[in-house]
């Protein structure tokens, strides 16, 4: 797992921008969408099945499986490590240290385990290490004996506004083999965390106990990756699993006792919507499908952490949810526009930089743009451009059994600015306060091709008058006016 803390040289990095030029002048306000019309070459959309490689059961008794590591606390210094023993509880412990072998730390965990029609889930544990360094690779082993399994992670460095950082997103996953694809080009990525937004396993698409068991081989299925960095989850529809004809009605009751979220953290009443600082970022994930209008906890608790943002320590807001706001693609079209109007003024009111969804399964990005003016009364109901209004992208193309929502609304609405059919995944490259660079990545490309990208601006410290004050007193001066050549 490479980290993502190293910075690109300037002449690099620069060569990059000349490449991203005409993706910045979309950015400014230069406005003509482009609907990409690349043909993929398809894999089936089929889940693979269970008896690949891809979903094998480690050796040993009641071995450890479906390992997966979350931030636990809100800056960085925690983490969550879940796993899940097949045959029989065992150890719920963790044992760690900065140097592989010699186990020095130890946390204990919890272990539970829940019902879905007649399956019987395995003993899912989850354990808190917390104290931990920042920047700081750690080795870990969880079970016991012959069966133990050993991993590592890398902490993100400290809190810091030029903490260069880079995250992935994935949305929609799934488990067939265009899923494969794109877990595979992102762990080629160099991205060192992944925001995911929701729609892990598809097993709801499967019956009785085919359910729990999908949920087990997504587990086994992305631990190469999962194991060794922290994916943030959101929740998608995916998740809620409402299945009255076979007696399931609590609504994520596979999702939430199988990925833990640290939403204690940052003062939610639910795992379904927190918020974590990582980085140079603070990170903001919603519920699409909790209540979230006025008064409802999500909407108090928004209200309530988009105060305690402190863009001088954490320069990068971003904002995670399933259902797309803005969406030109015939599937599910409008199904935003709820939240659209109870959190829209929020998100420009604070500058929010960027928004992740997923969703639907193709790949489109906004200008930036906002509907704020809009009312019931008002009658003036159509985005307009809007510098401080956040880029909408969605990513919902990780590649799962429904296949790929290939019919966009015609002619492409002056909001969206690229929009394609394809799988993949993206990468967000922060570069320091005020820059950050951003790719699309279609898996027929494989890693080196970036399909879209831009260079994004932070919403905060990319004002004339910071970056005046950025130039004046801060060491980066001359990455800054480099870049205000281009
Ligand atoms: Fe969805």
């Amino acid at each position: 797992m490479a980290s993502g803390s190293g910075r690109c040289p300037l002449p690099c990095f620069l060569k990059a921008i000349f490449v991203f030029t005409v993706a910045m002048a979309c950015l400014e306000g230069v406005y003509g969408g482009i609907t990409s019309v690349f043909v993929r070459s398809e894999w089936p959309s089929v889940d693979i099945p269970i008896e690949n490689e891809v979903f094998a059961v480690p050796k040993g008794h009641n071995a450890p499986q479906q390992v997966h590591i979350t931030q636990g606390d809100y800056d960085g210094r925690a983490m969550i490590v879940s796993w899940v023993t097949p045959d029989e509880p065992g150890s719920s412990t963790v044992r760690f240290e900065k140097s592989a072998k010699n186990y020095g730390l130890s946390a204990e965990g919890n272990v539970t385990n829940y019902t879905f029609y007649k399956y019987k889930s395995g003993y899912i544990h989850h354990c808190l290490l917390e104290g931990l360094e920042h920047g700081t690779k750690y080795y870990y082993k969880i079970g016991n004996g012959e069966s133990a399994r050993e991993f590592w992670f890398t902490t993100p460095p400290r809190i810091d506004p030029d903490a260069s950082y880079k995250f992935g997103i994935i949305g929609d996953l799934g488990q067939t083999y265009n899923s494969l694809s794109t877990l595979e080009h992102y762990m080629m990525s160099g991205a060192s965390a992944v925001l995911f937004v929701g729609d892990l396993s598809y097993a709801d698409r499967y019956q009785y106990n085919d359910v729990g068991v999908r949920w087990d081989t997504w587990g086994r299925f992305v631990e190469r990756s999962t194991a060794f960095q922290p994916w943030i989850w959101s929740a998608g529809n995916h998740e809620i699993e409402y299945m009255p004809h076979m007696g399931e009605v609590i609504p994520f009751k596979s999702f939430l006792h199988r990925y833990a979220t640290p939403y204690l953290a940052s003062e939610s009443s639910s795992p379904l919507w927190y918020a974590i600082r990582h980085a140079s970022a603070h990170i903001i994930v919603l519920s699409s499908y909790s209540p979230f209008v006025k008064y409802t906890p999500q909407w108090v608790w928004l209200r309530e952490e988009l105060k305690r943002v402190d863009r001088e320590k954490t320069p990068w807001l971003i904002v995670l949810m399933h259902v797309p706001i803005y969406n030109s693609n015939e599937a599910h079209f409008m199904e935003g526009e709820s939240m659209r109007a109870v959190f829209e003024e929020w998100f420009v009111r604070s500058r929010v930089d960027v928004v992740f969804a997923g969703h639907v399964h193709a790949y489109e990005r906004s200008y930036r743009i906002s509907n704020i003016q809009y009312n019931v009364s008002s009658g003036n109901c159509y985005p307009i451009p809007d510098k401080s209004a956040p880029v909408y992208i969605t990513v919902g193309d990780g590649g799962n059994q429904e296949g790929l929502a290939g019919r966009f609304m015609d002619p492409q609405p002056e909001y969206s600015a690229f929009r394609e059919a394809s799988y993949g995944h993206s990468t967000l490259e922060i570069m320091n306060r005020t820059h950050a660079l951003y790719h699309w990545n279609r898996n027929d490309d494989g890693k080196k091709v970036a399909t879209d990208a831009f260079l994004l601006h932070n919403q905060y410290w990319a004002s004339n008058q910071r970056r005046r004050k950025l130039k004046k007193n801060h060491s980066l001066r001359e990455i800054v006016s480099q870049i205000a050549t281009y």
